[in-house]
């Protein structure tokens, strides 16, 4: 698949503007890349009961759950202005894992220093996840 990486970071940038995000003051935009070409985005959404927050990476995964997405995820660019290197919390992590193609071939895809980007592999930063035995 012909993928653009700065394509994807820049729907990620274009999502984190709508973070609502009034008491961490902290936005994050999400994109994800299904095998199927589809993308999907998704922003933070904070709660005044904090742990009720919703992060990105999962928005956007639940919204392609409910826009009928059944492919599995290529690719998930994450960008927050606050950081570089916007990396996905744990629990985010294990989501990505339900739904990756593989952890291998499941690229995350972040803002590096000097506006360069970096491509990871969803190995590189969830090795050994828990999965039911297939
Ligand atoms: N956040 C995300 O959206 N994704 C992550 O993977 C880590 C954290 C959000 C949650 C909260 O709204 C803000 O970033 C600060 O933790």
């Amino acid at each position: 698949m012909n993928i653009s990486y700065t394509e994807l970071l820049k729907d990620a940038i274009e999502a984190s503007k709508k973070s609502y995000s009034p008491y961490s003051t902290f936005p994050v935009g999400a994109c994800v890349l299904y095998e199927s070409g589809n993308k999907y985005q998704g922003c933070n959404v904070e709660n005044a009961s904090y742990g009720l927050t919703l992060c990105a990476e999962r928005n956007a995964i639940s919204n392609a759950i409910i826009n009928g997405e059944t492919s599995k995820i290529e690719a998930i660019a994450i960008y927050s202005p606050k950081q570089k290197r916007c990396l996905p919390c744990g629990a985010c992590r294990q989501w990505l894992s339900e739904f990756a193609k593989n952890e291998k071939e499941t690229k995350i895809i972040l803002e590096d220093t000097n506006d360069k980007i970096l491509v990871l592999s969803l190995e590189d930063i969830f090795p050994y996840g828990f999965k039911f035995d297939e």
